[in-house]
C-alpha cells in the first residue's frame, strides 16, 4: 500500500503535466488556508517538511492516494451541473484600471492573480460554480469590493469587465476513467463556451477587451527529443485532444475581444494545490525518485510568472494569440527531482517503476512517462521577463 501511495501521489505530482489538488475543486480549502503544507517561511514550513515524521507515513501517502479518486467523483458531478447550465444558457500596477472577471479563480492559480489584482487596485469579479464556498476563500473583510457570481450571474459579471481570464476547470490528475476523460474535456469546453457566449453576446459597449483563457503545454504531444514553440503543431494523444477542442471553444469569441490561449506548464509554488505540495511528502519519506526512466521532460513555470503573464497579457494589447506559459529552461524528470532533492537534503534515487505506475493509472501513466519540452518564445520575443527563469532558484524560492 506504501508503494501505491507513492506511485498515486507521484503521478499527481506530474500531473499528467498539470498537477491539482481535489480539496481545492470541491471547495474544501480556501486558497489562502493557514494550512499550506509548507509557507516560505517560519514555522508552518518546519512542520511542512517534518510533517511525515510526526505521523504515518503509509497513512498520510493513503489519504494523498484517495483524493485523487474523491476528487474524480466530485469533478463529475460539478460538470454535470455546469453542462446543463451551459445548454441553457487608480491601482498600483502601471496601466489604468481594470476589472476582470476570471473563472476558477479558488483555483491554486486563480486566487494567486486575484491576490495580485486587487493588490494592484483593480476589480474583480469571481466566476464560480459555488458563490459559498468562493466567499469563504475571498472573505468580504479582506476582499472588498469583490463580486462574487454563481453560473447565473455569469452573464451579468462579464457584461462590463474590461477583461476575462478562463482558468476553471476540473482536475486531471485522477485515474482516467473513459467518463473522466470525458469530464475532464467537456467541463473546459463548456466553460469556455459559456465564457465566450457571455462575452459575444454583451453589448458592444459593455463587452470586455480581452479574453486570457488557459490551455496547457499537453497540446503538442509528448516527445524526448523534439522542442515546442507556439508554432508547432498539435500532438495526437487525448490530452493534445483535450488542449484543441477547449482552444476551439475559446476561438469562438467575437474578433474585437483580443484573445490570448495561454499553454500553461507545471506550476510551481508552495501553496496546497500545487505540484511540489505533493512532491515534498515524498522526498521526506526518502521517496522521492524520478518516474519511469527520468528522460521525460518537465516544462515548468513558477506561479509567480505565470500570473504576471496573465496580467501582462491582460494590460499589453501586443500579447495575442498562443502563448507558452512556461520558463524559459525546462529540465529532464531526474534534473527535477535531483534539485528537488538536494534541496530538501533528501536523496533522490528510488525510481518509481513503469509498469506500477502503469497498473495504477492505466493509460494516464503514458502521460506521467513522457512530457515535452516547451519553450515560452513568445513570451521572449514580446520581452516578458522572467522572474524565475531556471527550476533550481524557482526551487529555493519556494522551499527555503
Ligand atoms: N496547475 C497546473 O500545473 C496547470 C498546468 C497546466 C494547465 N493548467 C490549467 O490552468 C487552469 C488553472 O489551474 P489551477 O491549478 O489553478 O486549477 P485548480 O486549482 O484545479 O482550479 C480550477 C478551478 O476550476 C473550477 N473547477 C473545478 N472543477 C470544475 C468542474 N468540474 N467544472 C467547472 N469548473 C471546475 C474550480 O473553481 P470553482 O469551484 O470556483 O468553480 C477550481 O478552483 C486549469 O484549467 C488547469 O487545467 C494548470
Amino acid at each position: 500500500m506504501l508503494l501505491q501511495g507513492v506511485v498515486q501521489s507521484k503521478a499527481v505530482i506530474s500531473g499528467l503535466t498539470w498537477a491539482n489538488h481535489g480539496a481545492m475543486s470541491q471547495g474544501t480549502t480556501s486558497p489562502n488556508s493557514m494550512s499550506n503544507p509548507f509557507l516560505r517561511t517560519g514555522p508552518a514550513s518546519a512542520h511542512a517538511l517534518t510533517h511525515f515524521g510526526d505521523d504515518s507515513a503509509s497513512s498520510k501517502l493513503l489519504s494523498i492516494f484517495n483524493q485523487g479518486f474523491h476528487g474524480a467523483s466530485q469533478q463529475k458531478r460539478s460538470c454535470q451541473r455546469l453542462v446543463c447550465n451551459a445548454a441553457a444558457s487608480g491601482n498600483g500596477g502601471n496601466g489604468p484600471k481594470m476589472v476582470v472577471a476570471i473563472t476558477g479563480a479558488t483555483g491554486f492559480v486563480g486566487s494567486k492573480l486575484v491576490d495580485r489584482l486587487v493588490a494592484d487596485g483593480h476589480e474583480v469579479r469571481i466566476l464560480t460554480r459555488s458563490e459559498s464556498k468562493a466567499r469563504e476563500a475571498f472573505p468580504e473583510r479582506k476582499y472588498p469590493g469583490v463580486k462574487i457570481g454563481d453560473e447565473s450571474k455569469w452573464a451579468e459579471l462579464i457584461k462590463g469587465s474590461t477583461g476575462v481570464v478562463n482558468l476553471a476547470g476540473p482536475p486531471i490528475s485522477t485515474r482516467w476513467t473513459p467518463e473522466v476523460k470525458a469530464d475532464i474535456k467537456n467541463c473546459r469546453v463548456a466553460v469556455t463556451g459559456k465564457v465566450v457566449q457571455a462575452i459575444n453576446s454583451a453589448p458592444k459597449d459593455e463587452r470586455p477587451a480581452v479574453l486570457v483563457s488557459s490551455t496547457a503545454v499537453g497540446f503538442y504531444g509528448t516527445s524526448e527529443t523534439s522542442a515546442f514553440d507556439e508554432t508547432s503543431p498539435s500532438g495526437n494523444d487525448y490530452l493534445a485532444e483535450v488542449c484543441k477542442a477547449w482552444e476551439a471553444s475559446a476561438r469562438r469569441v467575437r474578433r474585437g475581444t483580443r484573445l490570448v490561449l495561454l499553454r500553461t506548464g507545471i506550476v510551481l509554488d508552495g501553496e496546497e494545490g500545487g505540484s511540489l505540495a505533493k512532491m515534498v511528502p515524498i522526498f521526506s519519506i526518502f521517496a522521492g525518485g524520478p518516474l519511469g526512466s527520468g528522460k521525460q521532460w518537465f516544462s515548468w513555470v513558477h506561479r509567480d510568472d505565470l500570473v504576471s503573464m496573465i496580467v501582462e497579457s491582460l494590460e499589453n494589447p501586443a500579447y495575442e494569440g498562443v502563448i507558452n506559459g512556461t520558463a524559459p529552461n525546462p529540465v529532464r524528470m531526474a534534473e527535477m527531482c535531483d534539485r528537488l532533492g538536494a534541496i530538501l537534503g533528501r536523496p533522490s534515487w528510488l525510481p518509481v517503476p513503469e509498469f506500477a505506475l502503469k497498473a495504477l493509472l492505466g493509460e494516464g501513466a503514458t502521460v506521467v512517462l513522457e512530457g515535452q519540452r516547451v519553450l515560452p518564445k513568445r513570451a521572449q520575443e514580446l520581452g516578458f521577463s522572467f522572474k524565475y527563469r531556471y527550476i533550481s532558484d524557482a526551487l529555493k524560492a519556494i522551499l527555503t
